[in-house]
């Protein structure tokens, strides 16, 4: 696959079959991004693999899932088997802003996992300090955005936005919709 077709393909997906990821391939999505692009390639994050059973089960309710969905939250069925999560290391950088290079790092693992037939949802909406505890992780790891992964058991689409409506959808075929701004709207013309 070329990473074309592997950006235009990713899709949010929320919903996953219960079959497990591989230890090994959740270490190659973070080897992936290890090497993302870092600003002044300072690398102030740390990595973490949640694939434990019982921490997956006390890690779904620290979350939340598709805001715009009446139904869009996976059932108990349904819900991702591992995440890994993206951490924030303040022993590298005090001021706590890590958003920017997490984005760096969590959109080099979604277009890997993409290639790898591997679902994802980037998880920014989370009770951190809650988590944080769970994980038991040291004071100066700051825990920044997870990334649920998994075998995909749903479809989404991108599809043409109408009327500024940025709120994606499911439609007549359980397929979720996601509008997308049109070339048109997005470039500037100097
Ligand atoms: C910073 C950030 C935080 C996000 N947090 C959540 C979240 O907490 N829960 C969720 O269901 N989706 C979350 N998403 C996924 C977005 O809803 C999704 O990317 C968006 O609807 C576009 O869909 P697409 O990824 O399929 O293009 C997040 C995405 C980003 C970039």
């Amino acid at each position: 696959m070329n990473v074309y077709d592997a950006i235009m393909e990713r899709r949010t997906i929320r919903k996953f079959l219960q079959k497990k990821v591989s230890e090994k391939d959740l270490l190659k999505l973070i080897d992936c991004g290890r090497v993302a692009a870092y600003g002044a390639n300072i690398q102030p994050l740390k990595f973490a693999v949640i694939d434990n059973e019982e921490t997956v089960k006390k890690l779904y309710p620290l979350t939340k899932w598709a805001g715009y969905l009446t139904d869009g939250a996976p059932k108990e069925d349904e819900r991702p088997l591992s995440y890994i999560a993206v951490l924030g290391d303040t022993s590298i950088r005090q001021n706590g802003m890590f958003e920017c290079e997490a984005g760096a790092a969590v959109t080099t693992m979604m277009l890997e996992a993409v290639e790898m037939g591997l679902a994802t949802c980037w998880l920014g909406a989370l009770q951190r300090e809650e988590i944080k505890k769970l994980l038991g992780l040291d004071e100066k790891l700051n825990v920044v955005y997870l990334l649920a992964v998994g075998y995909p058991n749903q479809k989404s689409k991108m599809v043409d936005m109408k009327n500024g409506d940025v709120k994606y959808y499911e439609d007549e075929n359980g397929v979720i919709n996601v509008p997308k701004r049109s070339m048109e709207e997005v470039l500037i013309k100097l």
